[in-house]
């Protein structure tokens, strides 16, 4: 595995600081058709022994959440926000714009640890990184958020960006948010239409047509919705 040098090296020779096209006011560092990422394909990622580079994008999901929150500063103001499967960090900078207390990026993945560390500093935000798999089955199911977030709930906020795109993930992360919510936790999922976003239990909050490649989505916009979690 890469050391952390080397991680952001990496970051930094296939990406470029871009501006998401719904996010104007939030630079990350992404793969663009002129980086040597974007055409880089799942096998010889796989070859190289990388993961998709879910990081080097700014999801439709993502950017629909950030610019909610960013529009709607009271949902996070004041409050500590949980972004899960952070990615770049996006929603979760937006959360620290818009005047978060305290923002905490969740991934797993090493790349967007120091992706989501590096894009936090290119706005001049501050965001911490867990990167323990929260979400994995554990025997005790609410003790990994009380230790990570505190055993009290209130004035929490989960963000989720495009995180219902595998069955089991999606199963997982449901189960995580419901036991959140149980606890008092306020939380809201950025989506374009994933194969496992559950049908029931979300109420619209807000849609966005957000502009897509080809490559990456087969066409070029996506009706993406923002949703709150009934409890
Ligand atoms: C499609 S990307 C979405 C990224 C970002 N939220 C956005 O909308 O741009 C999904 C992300 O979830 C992360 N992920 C997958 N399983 C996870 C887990 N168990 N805990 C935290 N992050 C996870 C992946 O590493 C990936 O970066």
């Amino acid at each position: 595995m890469m050391g952390d040098n080397n991680l952001s090296r990496f970051i930094r020779d296939n990406t470029a600081p871009v501006s998401p096209s719904l996010v104007p006011e939030i630079r990350l560092h992404l793969a663009t058709e002129v980086t040597p990422l974007w055409h880089a394909t799942e096998k010889n990622l796989a070859q190289s022994k990388l993961p998709p580079p879910y990081w080097a994008f700014a999801w439709p999901g993502g950017q629909a959440l950030a610019r909610y929150v960013l529009d709607h500063k009271v949902a996070v103001r004041g409050k500590r926000v949980v972004d899960v499967g952070a990615g770049s960090g996006l929603a979760a900078i937006a959360a620290a714009m818009a005047g978060a207390c305290q923002v905490t990026a969740m991934e797993i993945d090493p790349f967007a640890v120091t992706a989501v560390a590096m894009n936090a500093a290119l706005n001049g935000v501050a965001v911490a990184v867990e990167s323990r798999d929260l979400l994995a089955p554990s025997p005790r199911p609410s003790s990994p958020l009380a230790a990570a977030f505190c055993a009290d709930d209130e004035a929490l906020s989960i963000l989720v960006g495009d995180m219902c795109y595998e069955r089991e993930l999606a199963h997982q992360l449901m189960t995580w948010l419901h036991a959140a919510a149980a606890r008092g936790a306020e939380i809201l999922l950025g989506d374009p239409g994933r194969a496992y976003l559950p049908e029931t239990g979300l109420d619209l909050v807000a849609k966005y047509d957000v502009p897509t490649s080809i490559d990456l989505e087969d066409r070029t916009h996506r009706d993406t919705a923002v949703y709150r979690l009934r409890n």
